[in-house]
């Protein structure tokens, strides 16, 4: 088969950890015998400073007429001050694609315990799955800004819960049949609402999965105490902004952690970690985050074999210790040798 994948580079060490997917999907589809054609679209600071939008029209034709998109990262102090952010592009398309599951499994590597700050008893049997609604919340309701005060609204309906609540309880059922369900119920009514509809679908729908609510300040503090409680986390868009970043710290480095964004016609894939201007241009970026978010992307379109050849692979490569300095301060691997670490495993499977 052949399959039109839209890549959005972005900013920052986008383009370095973007480099990875013509190279792995050619690689994939050698090996598979399929055809990945690969272009290429501006996104956030690139495309302000090309077109003077955060995306452009091209770009979001391109990823509607593509079978799937992956965006690497977003943003800068470029664009701190200028008048349309960055972000503004990635939150337009994820509105746009009604992309409102946002995936992001932590897939913990053993062999790397030791690169997280946390002790290796607690992280042991730690391996869950945050489920984030992505196009609702306080990240699109209406903002205000006036000479002495702002506001931003946060708001969600009936429907936006009840269908982020059946994709977290269908992954349970998948899993463990085990959900927490995360918010802040004891002060907000968009909580309240929160826990009464996964409430209700979940005792209607998914009687066999053992429901949870938990509150998100008791939640954060449970993730770096014991991890390993958790099965399938259910959360609302921001929560699950600021949860996931945490989780990250649990796998080693925010370079690991893939996700995938779906709703009920498109798919966004992209690395959870930013645009990290630090480090942006010396090539020493970690592309793990975004090859696994290629792998999600197959498993997504069906190809499950793919996938797993390619979450394989970079098992394989984080064994023989292909790692980048987020992962071994001592380590002088590049971008591109840890991609070609991946492609040569990918190559001989
Ligand atoms: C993420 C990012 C985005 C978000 C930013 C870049 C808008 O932090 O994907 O987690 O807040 O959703
Ligand atoms: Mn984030």
């Amino acid at each position: 088969m052949s399959y039109k994948i839209a890549c959005l580079p972005g900013d920052g060490i986008g383009p370095e950890v973007a480099t990875s997917v013509k190279r792995i999907l050619d690689a994939i589809g050698h090996q598979f015998e399929q055809q990945f054609e690969v272009s290429h679209h501006l996104i956030g600071g690139a495309a302000i400073d090309e077109f003077g939008v955060a995306l452009p029209d091209e770009t979001l034709s391109a990823c509607k007429q593509a079978d799937a998109t992956f965006l690497a990262a977003i943003g800068g102090p470029k664009w701190d001050h200028s008048e349309i952010r960055p972000e503004q592009g990635l939150l337009k398309l994820r509105a746009e694609l009604e992309v409102y599951a946002n995936i992001r499994p932590l897939t913990m590597y053993p062999q790397l315990a030791s690169a997280s700050p946390l002790k290796s008893e607690i992280l042991e049997g730690t391996d869950f799955i945050i489920v984030r609604e992505l196009t609702g919340g306080i990240y699109f309701g209406a903002k205000s800004r006036h000479s002495d005060y702002a506001t931003d609204e946060c708001k969600y309906s009936v429907e936006e819960v009840e269908r982020i609540a059946r994709v977290a309880f269908e992954l349970a059922t998948e899993r463990n049949n085990h959900l927490t369900s995360v918010d802040k119920a004891n002060v907000l009514e968009t909580s309240k609402l929160w826990r009464e509809v996964v409430s209700r679908i979940g005792e209607q729908e998914f009687p066999q999965v053992a429901l949870h609510h938990q509150l998100v300040d008791s939640c954060a503090m449970k993730l770096i105490q014991s991890p390993s409680e958790f099965d399938v986390i259910l959360t609302e868009n921001m929560f699950g902004d600021i949860l996931s970043d945490e989780a990250s710290v649990l796998a080693g480095s925010m370079g690991l952690l893939a996700s995938s964004s779906v709703g009920s016609r498109y798919g966004l894939f992209e690395p959870i970690h930013g645009s990290a201007p630090d480090i942006a241009g010396q090539g020493i970026a970690n592309p793990y985050a975004s090859i696994l978010s290629i792998a999600m992307m197959l498993r997504w379109l069906k190809l499950p074999k793919e996938a797993e050849s390619i979450e394989l692979a970079v098992s394989g490569a984080i064994d023989s210790g292909i790692l980048t300095k987020d992962l071994n301060s001592s380590s002088d691997v590049t971008t591109q040798q840890a991609i070609e670490a991946v492609v040569s495993r990918i190559n001989a499977s």
